[in-house]
């Protein structure tokens, strides 16, 4: 089985940390079900999971990874924080509060899940935690350059290490990524697969060159992804598609085949338009309805 810790399989983050470059993302996955697939997941060899609190399945998430067997330190985990936990004394008992859900005492990356609400003062608890070595690494999902920016440049260090964002070859946000290495932020990849949204499998394009290399389309999207740097996470619920997925990593596209999926940029988002003013209305009533459960 590889080391996904190894230079082919991870990436380096600025404060030194490894994070494996393909990992398991946990959105969707029912309560019910999160301890089943992730036992599977690392099984089958990953050793990277991104859950959230919102996503509501951090209990299973914790119980896998203590009963699987494996050494606390040879996996990779990450949670987020919901807007309605952003606050610095908030945020500081959620973080705890998740800990504790998920049966560790530490977390390799928490995430700011959104860039809305006082996500400063959430953002200095967790480099408080991170200083306390609570947290090995801290970052933000869903900052668009403009809020990056703003945070790296006028937040106290260390800045973010990572921002997770929607990224597929329908939507490649070349700008974006380039800012964010131009600052020192990993670039991590929600959505690999658009959630198989626009018939994304059956593109011609990534068809033809799944063919050249008798891969499938998926593994040709997630090793485009990969081989551009970007740390990439990507669901299943079925163990063969875990380990499909997984296999991207052992194969390289070729100067062309990249060049290829970069023409199929549409340069708009399939999901939200987090830039957009729209987003802040759909945001209040997501934070509403997760604030019920949540709280
Ligand atoms: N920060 C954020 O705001 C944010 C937002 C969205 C997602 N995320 C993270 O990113 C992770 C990945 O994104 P995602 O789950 O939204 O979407 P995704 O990974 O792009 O797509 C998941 C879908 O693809 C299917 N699938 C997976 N592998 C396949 C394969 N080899 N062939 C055919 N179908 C396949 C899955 O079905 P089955 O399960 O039935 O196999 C599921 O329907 C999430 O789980 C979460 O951890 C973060």
């Amino acid at each position: 089985m590889a080391d996904m810790f190894d230079e082919r399989h991870s990436a380096v983050l600025a404060n030194g940390v490894k994070m494996p470059l393909l990992g398991f993302g946990c959105y969707q996955i029912p309560a019910a079900d999160a301890e089943r697939c992730v036992l599977d997941a690392l099984e089958v060899g990953y050793r990277h999971i991104d859950t959230a609190e919102a996503y509501l399945n951090e209990k299973g998430v914790g119980a896998a990874v203590r009963g699987s067997g494996l050494n606390r330190a040879d996996v990779f985990i990450t949670s987020k924080i919901w807007i309605c936990h952003y606050g610095y004394e908030k945020t500081k008992t959620t973080v705890y509060r998740c800990l504790e859900r998920m049966g560790l005492d530490y977390l390799d990356l928490m995430l700011l899940h959104q860039g809305f609400g006082d996500y400063y003062g959430a953002f200095k608890a967790l480099q408080e935690l991170y200083a306390e070595g609570v947290l090995k690494a801290i970052g933000v999902s869903n900052f668009f350059p403009r809020f990056l920016l703003d945070l790296v440049k006028f937040g106290a260090a260390p800045a973010p290490m990572v921002n997770q964002v929607e990224l597929h070859p329908y939507f490649q946000q070349p700008q974006a990524r380039a800012l964010m290495a131009q600052n020192k932020v990993q670039a991590e990849a929600w959505a690999p697969l658009a959630e198989l949204k626009n018939n994304i499998l059956h593109d011609p394009v990534l068809t033809a060159i799944a063919q050249k290399h008798g891969k499938s389309v998926a593994q040709v999207i997630l090793r485009y992804l990969t081989q551009n740097h970007v740390v990439t996470l990507v669901k299943s619920v079925r163990k063969e598609r875990m380990v499909e997925n997984l296999q991207s990593l052992e194969f390289d596209l070729d100067a062309d085949d990249m060049r290829d999926i970069a023409s199929l940029d549409q340069g708009k988002p399939l999901f939200f338009d987090h830039g957009s003013v729209e987003a802040v209305d759909q945001f209040v009533g997501f934070n509403e309805h997760l604030k019920q459960i949540l709280d």
